[in-house]
């Protein structure tokens, strides 16, 4: 036993070597490549920043628009895999259905299964990054029994997602651009987080020559969780549990107890202990769709009152509990008329990109070592065993 470290949760180990994204939590800084986040969030667009997350440098013009047109050609998914859905219940999570369908993918594309080849590694990410946002929009349209959308490649790959949304094939649908540059802007503060749960899961799954298609499923499991990507869903529904303004002196005082398991949804992170600077982003997106789509509602009401009263509250400042990224995302996406169950969903076809930028890092830097963590024993030392009839 002693000659294991115990880390639980990794708060001091280093699982991998990466080039990809730095994060100090203590000052509050997250980098792509290099990038601060908010300028990417500002000046760049989400396909932009795959490139960069996928390639390591920003593309010039012209790749860019190369880029661009690689990925449109891949947006559509086979035809069978519309049938696919239809083996699922209507009022199944959508979480559930993207475990299945990014899984199925392998059962399509069996090129992907060849990962030691690197022209069939190039392909697999662009396939991944062009569909995720196809079969997003099918969870969705196959929940409310409208039919599927194609996609619409003359658009963005924001425009493109709200419009397989939101679309039907009787109504004409215009992007609002307030709300598809709001969505880009989700697309790209959660494109990358260094080695968070799900991403870990990837590279972990990947560890093992697992396809491609598996680990990206494996990641959406793991994103999932309410401590994770599922804190967003998580956080709404807690501002529907509060309901008006005047009851959050209550929740506030429940996240303070000890004895109630109740935590404040959309607050605090692992690795931030200052500002999360995605949120700061975010924050002023989530103020431009509510002014641009005039929103006053109590849920509203009761986000924007519980951040200012988190923010000046001693116990969130001592605990360097800030407002994160999911906080605002929620909100955001609420207002945008994304159905709650979708959140996660969203959060997954955006981190896409970043697990499959860490999939091919992991490939190309080689010498993959398939992760097995030891553990502390703590159970029983030999004992004798007694045949269960003489006993
Ligand atoms: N509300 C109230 N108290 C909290 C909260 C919260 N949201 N988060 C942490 N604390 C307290 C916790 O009770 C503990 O207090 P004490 O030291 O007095 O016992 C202290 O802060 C440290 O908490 P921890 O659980 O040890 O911290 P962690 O780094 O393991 O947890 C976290 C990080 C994100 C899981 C946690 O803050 C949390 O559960 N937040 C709510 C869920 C959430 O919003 N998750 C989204 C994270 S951002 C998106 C993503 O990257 O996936």
């Amino acid at each position: 036993n002693h000659l294991f470290t115990f880390d639980p949760g990794f708060m001091s180990t280093a699982s991998c070597k990466s080039s990809i994204t730095y994060i100090d939590g203590e000052q509050g800084i997250l980098l792509h490549r290099g990038y601060p986040i908010a300028e990417l969030a500002e000046h760049a667009d989400y396909l932009e920043v795959a490139y960069l997350l996928l390639f390591g440098e920003r593309p010039d013009k012209t790749q860019y628009q190369d880029f661009i047109k690689l990925v449109r050609n891949h947006t559509l998914v086979h035809e069978q895999i519309s049938r696919f859905f239809h083996g699922f219940r209507r009022d199944s999570h959508p979480m559930a259905v993207m475990c299945g369908v990014s899984g199925a993918l392998a059962a399509f594309y069996h090129d992907a299964l060849d990962i030691n080849n690197v022209a069939h590694r190039e392909l697999t990410a662009i396939r991944l990054l062009a569909k995720m946002p196809t079969l997003a929009a099918m969870c969705y349209k196959y929940s409310i029994g409208q039919p599927f959308m194609f996609p619409l490649n003359k658009l963005s790959y924001a425009g493109n997602f709200l419009y397989m949304m939101f679309a039907t094939p009787c109504e004409p649908y215009e992007v609002n651009p307030v709300l598809e540059r709001a969505m880009d802007r989700i697309f790209i503060l959660h494109a990358d987080h260094e080695q968070n749960a799900s991403t870990s899961t990837v590279r972990t799954a990947a560890s093992s020559g697992a396809n491609p298609f598996a680990c990206i499923a494996a990641g959406i499991a793991s994103l999932w969780g309410p401590a994770h990507g599922g804190a967003n869903e998580a956080c709404i529904k807690m501002l529907e549990q509060i309901g008006s303004v005047d009851r959050i002196p209550e929740f506030i005082a429940r996240a303070k107890d000890k004895n109630d398991p109740f935590r404040l949804m959309g607050f605090g992170h692992r690795v931030y202990k200052n500002y999360d600077p995605r949120a700061k982003v975010m924050r002023q997106t989530c103020y431009e769709v509510l002014q641009e789509l005039n929103i006053q509602t109590p849920l509203f009401d009761v986000a924007m009152e519980l951040e200012r009263i988190a923010l000046n509250d001693p116990y969130f400042i001592e605990h360097k509990l800030y407002p994160n990224v999911d906080f605002y995302s929620g909100i955001i996406l609420k207002a945008i008329g994304i159905p709650v169950s979708m959140f996660t969903v969203i959060f997954a076809l955006a981190r896409t990109v970043g697990w499959i930028a860490h999939w091919k890092e992991m490939y190309n830097q080689g010498n993959i070592k398939i992760v097995r963590p030891r553990q502390l024993y703590v159970g029983h030392e030999q004992r004798v065993f007694t045949p269960i009839d003489k006993a």
